[in-house]
């Protein structure tokens, strides 16, 4: 029993459980490929990138479900390297950016913001850093590109602790930033990791090393680049912040390292780091207050993700589960906490980089897929022993909103129930007006594609046709607290006043504008952009 324990805790300590945050483009595909290659989970570097790539050639967004109903390995990416098992988290960003994208953050234990040099912090960036921050979770920057022409890396470091609210201690520091890259100076070694350029990286590379202080220097860095870099790391050790790991690790510093993906530079040694820096799974709180701790000899976990099989001739869906203690085997019998109804986990599976496997046991920190038919709701806990039962995973405020109606009005009822559902699973948030007017659904959706799961769907599992119309809403808001009733609030003509699913009061604004003019204009309003998923 004792060696069991031991065994236990030796294997939640060196997990790492992670989610790359960037906006599109940055590099997130690159860096996630660069990342499996040195884990030895993939051996030439364009498997993941060609799997995105057949998906964005498909212009049928359906073809894509459908594949990613068989083939769900994007999610969750599990490989071992140096001792460690990571799990990296996939959120879906370009088109299918949505709820998702976010709730997938709250499976993670750390996070990588990922940035492109020359653009900075940039819009879906900022949102998916938010949902970090809720949780404090360490966050470690990279800055990608730097073999181009890059932004000033003090203006970077400026513009996230600016836009972003964090201080940036950086590790590795860049020389040359005008498309002239040389490579990085590591602060804490005083080497250099020299760029030798045009390596495309399909293949694991060597980094080389060469010490700043020696004169070995002289023959890889021109006198101009060694001028610069000792005034830029004299001006960081004056006015940057010390790189303190505590801080890193309860999310209020980020560390900050440089390098190109696609070159393959910089992306070991950020690795490296990264394992040494971050945490492995950390007592999560249940809805009590209490801290549940990974090591506990209980399993628990609660269900992020709800994937729905796209093909109608099944219905079933698999739930993605986070462990957050314990350890799980396979056909072990566990208690769902809302039903108290015992199930038993016999088909689980884990996620390779390359393929969908049975587990045969995991522990915290891990992901398993549940087959689903159709019985776990988003935010499920399930456990052993002791009864636990997680927060909810929050609603996170829709950006996208449209009136959706039946096309035929006697199919009413099975529109209501097949809208309903699909709000339960969270594939769309739902609202109606408060003052009762239209018989029509306000449908709010994170990200536009939503709009056409949501069509598709009810056509296809309900039978229903409808038209979406959309409105010109941007953000919704929880009232959390109203000095008069909600009629009586002075508030933009634009603005609507509604309930959400849980009849909820919220308010629908169609610009932060809007939203700020309302709080100037109501003492005592307060409104929150998340909500408690009932
Ligand atoms: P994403 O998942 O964040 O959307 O980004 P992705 O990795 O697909 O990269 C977006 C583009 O940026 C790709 O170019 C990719 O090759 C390029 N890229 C990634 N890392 C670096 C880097 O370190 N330096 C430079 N210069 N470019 C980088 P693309 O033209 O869209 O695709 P491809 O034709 O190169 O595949």
């Amino acid at each position: 029993m004792q060696q069991s324990a031991a065994n236990t805790q030796r294997e939640i300590q060196r997990r790492r459980t992670f989610a790359i945050i960037s906006h599109p483009d940055a590099g997130k595909t690159t860096l996630t490929e660069k990342l499996l290659l040195y884990g030895g989970a993939i051996h030439q570097a364009g498997s993941v990138k060609a799997r995105k790539a057949e998906r964005h050639a498909t212009s049928d967004w359906m073809e894509i479900e459908k594949q990613r109903g068989i083939s769900v390995t994007s999610s969750v990416m599990q490989f071992e390297y140096d001792g460690f098992h990571i799990n990296i988290l996939d959120t879906p960003g370009h088109q299918d950016f949505s709820e998702d994208t976010y709730r997938t953050l709250v499976a993670a234990d750390c996070a990588v913001m990922l940035i492109d040099a020359a653009k900075g912090v940039e819009a879906q960036t900022i949102k998916l850093f938010h949902v970090c921050r809720m949780r404090s979770i360490p966050i470690f920057t990279f800055v990608n590109k730097m073999d181009r022409a890059a932004r000033d890396p003090f203006e970077l470091m400026e513009e996230i602790e600016k836009v972003l609210g964090i201080n940036a201690c950086p590790v590795t520091w860049p020389i040359g930033t005008m498309g002239d890259f040389q490579g990085v100076y590591h602060r804490n070694s005083g080497q250099v990791e020299v760029f030798e350029g045009g390596r495309h990286g399909t293949v694991q590379a060597k980094a080389r090393f060469v010490p700043f202080a020696g004169e070995e220097i002289e023959s890889v860095l021109e006198e101009s680049y060694r001028e610069k870099l000792m005034e830029d790391i004299e001006l960081l050790d004056v006015a940057g912040d010390n790189f303190d790991l505590e801080k890193v690790r309860a999310g209020q510093l980020t560390p900050m390292f440089f390098g190109s993906a696609m070159n393959n530079f910089g992306v070991e040694s950020f690795l490296a780091a990264f394992l040494e820096y971050s945490v492995p799974p950390m007592p999560r709180p249940d809805v009590a207050g209490e801290d549940i701790s990974p090591e506990s000899p209980d399993f628990s976990g609660f269900i992020f993700k709800i994937q729905a099989n796209m093909n109608p001739a099944h219905r079933d869906r698999i739930a993605f589960l986070r462990i957050c203690s314990g350890k799980f085997t396979k056909g072990m019998t566990v208690k769902q906490a809302i039903t108290g109804k015992d199930i038993k986990l016999a088909q689980p599976q884990a996620f390779m980089a390359d393929a969908r496997e049975s587990v045969e046991e995991a522990w915290a920190g891990d992901i398993i897929g549940l087959f689903d038919p159709g019985i776990y709701a988003l935010g499920d806990t399930l456990y052993t022993g002791k009864k636990v039962q997680y927060a909810g995973i929050p609603l996170f405020a829709p950006e996208h909103f449209a009136r959706v109606s039946t096309l035929d009005s006697l199919k009413r009822k099975q529109f209501l129930k097949g809208v309903d559902q699909l709000a339960t699973e969270g594939a769309v948030q739902t609202f109606r007006r408060a003052d009762g007017i239209g018989e029509e659904v306000i449908v709010g959706v994170v990200g536009q594609l939503q709009f056409e799961v949501l069509q598709y769907r009810l056509k296809n599992e309900y039978g229903v046709e409808v038209r979406v119309t959309p409105l010109s809403f941007t953000a919704v808001r929880w009232v959390l607290q109203t000095p008069r009733e909600l009629n009586r609030l002075r508030l933009p003509s634009t603005a609507m006043i509604a309930k959400d699913i849980r009849d909820r009061d919220v308010l629908l604004f169609e610009s932060e504008w809007s939203i700020s003019w309302a709080l100037e204009n109501n003492e005592g309003l307060r409104l929150g952009d998340t909500a408690e998923r009932g």
